[in-house]
Order: structure tokens, then sequence, then C-alpha cells
């Protein structure tokens, strides 16, 4: 079996309201195309994706994707099965094509494997119940159970629109049979369009068997409007909260997490509340996120607790180590086992050696600091002179005290101990003191001469 995959995403989607193109509004911070483009990767070998409104950002975007993707333009959008004739021209291989609609983002991998083996030699359609089905196309059937069409709401009688089982716009279609009936289907309709689901009773009055897979419908729910794109995110919350538990980890709130990107842990990890979780996040075992905090391309190692309101970006973490609260790890901090980060400390292309602390009020930025070694609250790396950024080393079991000032390019030795409130300009050899502030002075009797 040749497999070949249609994704339409030509349409304006005026309903949501917006310049950009209906596919590319986000859900868990990615597009819906992508979220598709992601669940079909892998099931064919290529994936033709129909465009039109804003063609220009859905080409850009989906060469980021990573998969053989081709766009095709449907000049004027004259309805989804206007659109899959696009798709079924760079179908020439296949035997089978796989269409998928832009708008309903949250289906499944294995959903979409079920429906191709049980596809046949004919047309074999997702379904869905819904409580409520209206704005969906109706699955229309015979008095011996047989699927004979699919009316949409704008044609339908009232009759019609009491059906709850209702076309999902994922379906699965033997090559040759589809590029048929797409050419037959007529646009005498409410709406005037070329409808694709008109296929059903196309195919069906060709005499063959329409089959259908019932899904539930949480997977398959569509986002026209703004309101039906937030009913997906906190589906979609949901479900990835639901993979977390699956995983073995605590999570506070199921509610209350965002999961946006791809997580991998050990085991007796906790998540506290509002979390958001970006990227690729690689947790060890017992490993602790506290409330409000925002991870993204992390990875974390054993014991480490990461407190309250931290904001970690393309970090690595060891084991053992405490974070926050208030922390800002920003791209390329490595934090070795044991070391301590506290309130309002950022850090950023830093290297901070095994039990090194910098507890307080600290910027740490292009330095490398060694083992054991304490950084005063208040301490600053001046790591930029306007232009360039420099390099700040620092050695092992150093004390830097509170409020200095180290000018880079600059190195700290080990041992060594800078006096608080220093300005540090020259290098400061191991085992030696840098001072570098004015010498104290006191005036006596000053205050009873004032008065
Ligand atoms: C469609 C189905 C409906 C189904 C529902 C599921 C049709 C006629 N109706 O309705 O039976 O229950 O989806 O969510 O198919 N598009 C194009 N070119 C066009 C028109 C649309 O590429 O000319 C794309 C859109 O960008 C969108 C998808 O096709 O991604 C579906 O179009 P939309 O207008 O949202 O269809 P619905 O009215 O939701
Ligand atoms: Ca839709």
């Amino acid at each position: 079996m040749n497999l070949h995959t249609i994704i339409l995403a030509a349409g304006e989607g005026s309903r949501m309201k917006s310049k950009k193109a209906k596919s590319l509004q986000r859900i868990g911070g990615r597009s819906m195309l992508e979220l598709i483009c992601q669940t079909a990767g892998g099931l064919s070998p290529k994936i033709s994706v129909i465009v039109g409104f804003d063609k220009e950002s859905i080409i850009k975007e989906v060469k980021d994707y990573g998969f053989n993707i081709s766009t095709c333009e449907q000049k004027k959008q004259l309805g989804t099965g206007d659109a899959v004739k696009y798709g079924i021209e760079d179908a020439e291989d296949a035997d089978k094509v796989l269409v998928l609609y832009g708008d309903v983002p949250l289906i499944k991998r294995a959903t979409l494997k079920d429906l191709i083996t049980k596809s046949d030699d004919s047309l074999t359609i997702l379904s869905t119940t819904l409580d409520d089905p209206h704005g969906y196309g109706r699955v229309k059937k015979d008095n011996n159970d047989n699927i004979i069409g699919i009316i949409e709401e704008k044609d339908a009688s009232d009759q019609d629109k009491k059906i709850n089982e209702i076309f999902t716009g994922i379906l699965c279609c033997n090559k040759n049979l589809l590029k048929e009936a797409i050419y037959e289907i007529k646009n005498d309709n409410a709406a005037g369009e070329y409808y694709l689901t008109d296929i059903v009773s196309i195919i069906s009055k060709k005499g063959f068997k329409i089959n259908s897979c019932i899904v539930p419908n949480h997977e398959v729910k569509g986002a026209n409007t703004k309101k039906e794109l937030s009913e997906l995110e906190e589906i979609f919350r949901k479900m990835k909260a639901d993979d977390l538990l699956e995983l073995g980890i605590t999570i506070s709130d199921p509610t209350r997490i965002d999961v946006r990107g791809d997580i991998s842990a050990g085991t007796d990890c906790i998540i506290d509340v509002n979390v958001i979780l970006e990227g690729n996040i690689k947790l060890g075992n017992n490993v602790s996120i506290g409330p409000n905090t925002l991870l993204k391309d992390v990875e974390i190692g054993d014991n480490t607790v990461i407190e309250a309101f931290s904001h970690l970006v393309s970090s690595k973490i060891g084991n053992d180590c405490n974070i926050g609260p208030y922390a800002r790890l920003r791209e390329g901090s490595f934090i070795d086992d044991g070391a301590k980060i506290g309130n309002f400390v950022e850090t950023k292309k830093t290297t901070i050696g095994k039990k090194s602390k910098a507890n307080h009020f600290s910027y740490l930025g292009d330095a490398e600091i060694g083992e054991d070694t304490n950084i005063g609250a208040g301490s600053i790396t001046c790591n930029y002179d306007g232009k360039e950024k420099h390099q700040t080393k620092i050695g092992n079991k150093s004390f830097i005290g509170t409020n200095s000032s180290i000018v880079a390019p600059v190195t700290i030795g080990s041992n060594a101990y800078i006096a608080a409130g220093s300005v540090i300009t020259k290098d400061v050899p191991d085992d030696s003191l840098g001072v570098s502030r004015s010498k104290q002075n006191n005036i006596e009797d000053w205050s009873k001469k004032e008065k």
C-alpha cells in the first residue's frame, strides 16, 4: 500500500476574524497545521498542503516542520471538494489517499493508523457523535444502516439536523476512486461550493460500501472561531497533562499546566500549578518544579528543586541543585551538581561549577565559575563594553564579596577573595585578595558639629 496525505488549508477562515491563515492559529504554542503535520508525518512519504489564503505564511512555516511537504495552490477557494483536486495531482504513485483538514488538529496518530488499516478499496470516513452537532456535516444512513451521504448544516432539513453522528473532515480513500469522484462534485448547494463531503453519496451511488470509524469526539473537534480554538486549547492541555500522568509525573492540578513540547521524566517528579513546559524537556528522578515557572528546552538532573517563578531556557542543570525562586537561566547556562542559584539571579552562557552558589541578585554572563565558589549578593559580571562581549573566569573555592563588579575580560583564580563593593578590572591570582574601592574615612564628631 502506498499512501499519500493531503491537508486542506487554503480557506480564509473568516470566522476566526484574523489576517492569518486559519491553520496557522496556534494551540499549545504550535500552529494547528504543525500539530497535524507532526501527527501525519511518517505515515506517508509525502504530504501535500493545499494553500490559498495567506499562502506565503504557510509556505514559509512548513519548511521548518522537517517533513517532506509540498504546497499546492488553490487559487480560488471554491470548496473542500475543489481543494482536493490540487493535492491529488501530487499523488501519482499512491494507491490510497488520506485527507485531513487544517482546522482539525488534535487527531491522534493511532487513530489515523487505525483508519488507514481499516480502509479498503472504497472510502472510509472518520466520524464521531456530538451532543451538539451544529455546524458539522451530518452522516446520513439508509434503513439498513449503510452510509449514503453527508449533509452540510446549511443544506440540512430539520430532520437531518437531529442526526448527531458527524463527519470529522478526515477520510481515507482509494486514489483512483477519489480522483473520479471529486470531478463529479457539483456546487448546486446552499453555499455554492464544491463540497468534498458529496463524494460520499457519489461513491455510494457507484455501488461501493462506505465504512466509518467512530472516534472519541475530543480528538476531532474543529476550530472555526476563536471560541472553538480556546475549547481545543483546553482539550489539548488536558490530553498533554494526561500524557504526563501516564509518564508517572505527579501534577498538582492537571487543569493548570501547559505542555507545549516533548517531555521525558524519571520517577517521582512533581510539577506544581501554572507551569509551562516548552520544547524538549528532560527531567531526571525526583525533580520538583515549583509553581508559576517556565521551562523551555532544559535538562534537569536528579533531586533538583526548581522553585516558584523561575524562568529557565536552553539550559542544563545537574543533580541536587536548587534553583529559584525567581531565578532566570538564559541560553547556555550549565549548572553543575549541588549548585544553588537563588532569587533574582540571571545567568547566560555561563557555567557554574559543583556546589557553587549565587544566592541573591546577580548577573552572570559569559562566565566560567569553578567549584565551591560563592558569588555574593548583587555581584555582576560586566561582560559587555558597548561593542563586544567578554569572558570572566573564576576558579574554585573563591569568594566574591557583595556588590562587586567584575569587568571582563578578567580571570580570578582559585581560593581568591574579592572585597565587597570592588570594581575588578585586573586579574586576581590564586589565594589573593582583590580590593578595589576607596578607603573609608571617618570624620569624628561630625553629627555634633552639624547640630
Ligand atoms: C467541513 C465539512 C463538514 C465537517 C467539518 C469538520 C465540507 C464541505 N464540510 O466543514 O462536513 O463536519 O469540516 O470540521 O467539507 N478549505 C480549503 N479550500 C476551500 C475551502 C476550505 O482548503 O476552498 C479548507 C479550510 O482551510 C479548512 C478545511 O478545508 O482547513 C475545512 O473547511 P471549513 O470551511 O472549515 O469547513 P467546515 O464548514 O468546517
Ligand atoms: Ca472547519
